[in-house]
């Protein structure tokens, strides 16, 4: 009971200490997300059953299943209701430069890449011809199936800081992050899990096997405010009926908005790679600013608290 209290008082004193100015008129400004393909057939044919026994459905060994179709769909069209309706900050139609969604070199990511994105605009909400490709912006040949998690969550962090300076640089800035709001992974669970090892929040997975299932997704959030200061939201969703939970609190030091400072620590951690063991046993580093302050405030509601209680 003590502890849970230290933490609600301690996540309330963050969000004060944290200095709430700040985060007034906050700004979406870009999103990347890695989710894991939807529902596939088995790997492999294993006695007694065959592909020819099956009945759902799909397009053979390891490929996804009409199921895995419609949990991408979902997905695309939770993405849609979030950034489209809910954020306005995609546009209602298509547009090339806005999105770019790239997938391991295996059919079941590329078709739940294509699902996900017939979720995200559904016809109607297209301004290019069903026959011209509908996979524009995705890049199918550049993964490889093993993605090392330091070196991606690097990646990540690195490209959220281009976007910063570009946004920053304003005019200036001419490159292909500058109409770019919205990067996809069409990725493994596998890779999905290392990501979490690496932010330090496995636990956030509750599959009965410990590997995220399939839909489950990782999105990383940059706000600006008016002082041109940057921020980091992580959201999980750990299955394809779930909505996104925000976990940057656990993974930001108890930050309700992780400066993009603050993410850069997390992210060097892990470069240029890392061994699990070693990583897992690696604290986090503290967050620069607020935490001793917030400490203080946390330790005063616990004196209000013991005041007003005992
Ligand atoms: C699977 O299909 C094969 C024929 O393709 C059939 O002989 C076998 O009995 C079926 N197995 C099951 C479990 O239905
Ligand atoms: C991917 O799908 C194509 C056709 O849709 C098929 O020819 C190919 O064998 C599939 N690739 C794999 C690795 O299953
Ligand atoms: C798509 O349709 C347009 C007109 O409807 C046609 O000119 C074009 O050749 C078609 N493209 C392909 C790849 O079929
Ligand atoms: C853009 O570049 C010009 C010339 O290099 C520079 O004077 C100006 O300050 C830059 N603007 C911004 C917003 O960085």
């Amino acid at each position: 009971m003590l502890h849970y209290f230290l933490v609600l008082s301690s996540l309330v004193a963050t969000i004060f200490a944290e200095n709430a100015k700040d985060f007034d008129g906050m700004r979406l400004e870009f999103v990347q997300t890695l989710w894991r393909h939807g529902d596939r057939a088995a790997l492999d044919e294993l006695y007694p059953i065959f592909e020819s026994n099956w009945t759902f459905g799909g397009g053979g060994l390891g490929e996804l299943t009409p199921l895995g179709m419609s949990q991408m769909n979902d997905l695309g069209t939770m993405f849609r209701r979030i950034y489209v309706e809910e954020q306005q900050f995609l546009s209602h139609r298509y547009v090339g430069k806005e999105i770019y969604i790239r997938s391991t070199n295996v059919n079941r990511t590329i078709i739940s890449a294509m699902s996900l994105l017939y979720g995200l605009f559904p016809p109607g909400a297209w301004n290019i011809q069903v026959n011209s490709s509908t996979v524009d912006g995705i890049d199918i040949a550049h993964e490889t199936q093993v993605i090392q998690s330091g070196a991606l969550l690097n990646e990540l962090f690195d490209r959220a800081q281009e976007k910063a300076n570009c946004i920053k640089a304003g005019r200036n800035c001419t490159g292909f992050l500058k109409p770019l709001k919205f990067y996809g992974y069409s990725s493994h669970d596998l890779v999905i899990y290392a990501l979490l090892v690496s932010l330090g929040v496995p636990d956030v997975v509750r599959t009965l096997d410990g590997w995220p299932d399939t839909g489950a997704a990782l999105t990383l959030e940059m706000y600006s405010n008016p002082d041109d200061q940057f921020f980091v939201k992580f959201l999980y969703r750990d299955n394809s009926l779930e909505e996104f939970g925000d976990v940057t609190a656990r993974v930001c030091n108890r930050a309700a908005w992780c400066r993009l400072e603050d993410f850069e620590r997390v992210a060097r951690r892990v470069k240029p790679l890392p061994d699990l063991v070693t990583l897992c046993a690696t604290p986090l580093s503290g967050s620069s600013s607020g935490s001793l302050l917030s400490y203080w405030i946390s330790f005063f509601n616990l004196f209000l608290f013991l005041i007003l209680v005992f």
